[in-house]
């Protein structure tokens, strides 16, 4: 049982029990590993710190950590992401969440702070903020620390850095890089969940309008996929020329920022980096563009001259801020630049995240299990535990698969 919690309002745990019941529903893969470890109790007496969007599909993680033995202490990876109702149930079974909807920066640093300082022997996190801390204000704690896993591609390119300047205090395994994580999570669960975001947040029509999606990774990638499949004209933007050829190749318009911006009527940034819709470009756009991020901070847009350039700002509707510009254009930005996905929708479908959350249960496992062993470095996962969780994913889909017959086996062997 952890120590403490803080939450919203406990009296909305009813309603959150039930989200995390659908939650399971559609996470068999982590139900399965659930109940098939559980006897085993194999994270008894472990302390887990997991920082990591608070939804029903967190839940189905934390608890299944907790059903293993371990002890869970939860902070939320975004100050407006958390549902404060699966806050709610979690808090009520057990769990250390100190988590509510519409934190501030400070709360959101306090709840950081708050399971770091439950002196955790393993840390979740879901864009390093929590591992960050644990290397610089927290040291000592994170000296005790005995592995830890990260959930997304800019948590991983955080702790590469600090793996490159030898200052990296545990091992890593980084979650993101699971073919069974980022192939469909970001493809598939951001795409999907972003073309929700935009809707809760607007209730425009898709079809017809132009779409700018900037950046075309695995997150871009199924962004645009979603928005051409509801009838958008999309434009991509890249700086990576191979990525910008499969793009053109996926037959999108590529071009740049420059030139997209006056096209536009929405905006999404899916880059991992900074200011890649800056003041020049909001110069050009047109009167009622759209403008949303789904990379993990919110530095892709640049907010604070938005900010500066407007004469007026107001909330029109849920997550939704018009800004008006000194010529009368009015720009709207979702969710304050924030993952669209989780500030204005509920972040990826469980069926996406059975298969993340199950490779980030393993991992737990694995550090667990390989306490002092694993070398203080960035850790892939292994490809035995991607084919492992993607069998699974495929049985419970009732999906079959061919397997090689020994004759097969040996013509693929030989050089001849
Ligand atoms: P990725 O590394 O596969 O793709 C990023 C792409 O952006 C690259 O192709 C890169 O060349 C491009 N890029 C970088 N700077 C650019 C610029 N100035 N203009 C145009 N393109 C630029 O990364 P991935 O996996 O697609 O993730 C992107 C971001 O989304 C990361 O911050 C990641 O953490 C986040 N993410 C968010 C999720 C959500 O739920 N909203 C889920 C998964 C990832």
């Amino acid at each position: 049982m952890a120590q403490g919690f803080k939450v919203r309002d406990l009296s909305l745990a009813g309603e959150g029990r039930m989200q995390i019941e659908w939650a399971e529903r559609h996470m068999p893969v982590l139900m399965r590993l659930r109940s098939s470890i559980g006897g085993e109790k194999p994270l008894s007496g472990v302390r887990v710190a997991a920082c990591l969007h608070v939804t029903k599909e967190t839940a189905v993680l934390v608890e299944t950590l907790r059903e293993w033995g371990a002890e869970v202490y939860l902070a939320p990876s975004n100050p407006l992401s958390t549902q404060d109702e699966v806050a709610a149930a979690l808090a009520e079974a057990g769990i250390g969440v100190f988590a509510w909807r519409g934190m501030t920066p400070e709360e959101y640093k306090w709840a950081l702070s708050t399971v770091a300082g439950r002196e955790p022997d393993i840390v979740i996190d879901d864009g390093a903020d929590l591992h960050v801390l644990l290397h610089e204000e927290m040291r000592s704690v994170g000296e005790k620390v005995w592995g830890g896993t990260e959930e997304t591609t800019t948590g991983v390119i955080r702790l590469r850095a600090l793996e490159r300047e030898g200052r990296l205090l545990y091992p890593v395994i980084a979650v993101n890089d699971a073919l069974t994580k980022f192939m469909f999570d970001n493809r598939y669960g951001t795409g999907q969940s972003t073309v929700d975001g935009v809707l809760r947040a607007t209730n425009i029509l898709i079809a017809g309008k132009t779409v700018v999606v900037a950046g075309y990774g695995w997150v871009g990638r199924g962004i645009a996929a979603r928005f051409r499949g509801m009838g958008a004209k999309v434009v991509v933007t890249e700086v990576d020329p191979v990525r910008a050829l499969e793009a053109a190749m996926d037959g999108f318009t590529v071009t740049t920022m420059d030139e997209a911006a006056s096209l536009g009527d929405v905006f999404i940034t899916a880059t991992g980096n900074i200011n890649v819709i800056d003041a020049r470009h909001m110069e050009k756009m047109k009167d009622g563009a759209i403008l949303a991020n789904a990379g993990h901070f919110n530095v892709e847009i640049n907010v604070a001259a938005l900010e500066e350039m407007s004469v007026s700002k107001r909330r029109v509707r849920r997550y939704l801020d018009e800004y008006r510009l000194p010529d009368g254009r009015r720009l709207y930005l979702i969710g304050e630049g924030r993952l669209v996905n989780l500030v204005a929708a509920e972040g990826h479908p469980s069926e996406v995240m059975d298969m993340s959350f199950s490779n980030q249960a393993l991992a737990v496992l694995k550090i667990a299990r390989e306490r002092g062993r694993l070398e203080k470095r960035v850790h892939r996962v292994e490809r035995s535990q991607d084919e492992m969780v993607a069998r699974l994913k495929l049985e419970t889909m009732g999906v079959r698969i061919d397997s090689l017959t020994e004759e097969q086996k040996l013509y693929l062997q030989k050089w001849k």
